[in-house]
């Protein structure tokens, strides 16, 4: 069975370090997940904290430590590995954040669109 892919951005266009916000879905409560760069790898994970469920960023695009070394929830100061999503820092240490598959080709980001449906419908369950 092959799997639909959904683009997402280039590598390029986003800084290094940096994230970029994305959602997916229609309605009043799509999937909200972020991108992360940190060199020329990429990451994805849901935008929901561990600690209290809350989205990790105050800010648009804004998910890192000002040091660009870390994920930051702005919540309660929970401090995530870019690569593995784990808290290394702050409320709930060890737990971690939802990850999500990346696929590059050419430079370009893609998601699993039948991954981001299944936890769309997983959350409103
Ligand atoms: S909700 Fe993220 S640290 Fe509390």
């Amino acid at each position: 069975m092959s799997d639909e892919l959904t683009g997402l951005c280039r590598l390029s266009e986003l800084s290094d370090p940096g994230a970029r916000a994305f959602s997916w879905g229609d309605g009043d409560w799509p999937l909200e997940f972020f991108v992360v760069r940190q060199g020329n790898s990429a990451f994805a994970y849901v935008n929901r904290c561990p600690h209290a469920g809350h989205e990790l960023n105050w800010q648009p695009d804004r998910f890192l430590t000002s040091e660009g070394d870390l994920i930051l929830c702005q919540s309660h100061g929970a401090r995530f590995t870019i690569a593995d999503g784990v808290c290394v820092l702050g409320p709930c240490p060890g737990a971690r954040l939802t990850r999500l598959s990346l696929t590059e080709r050419n430079g370009e980001l893609f998601a699993s669109a039948a991954e981001l449906d299944a936890l769309l419908g997983a959350r409103s369950r």
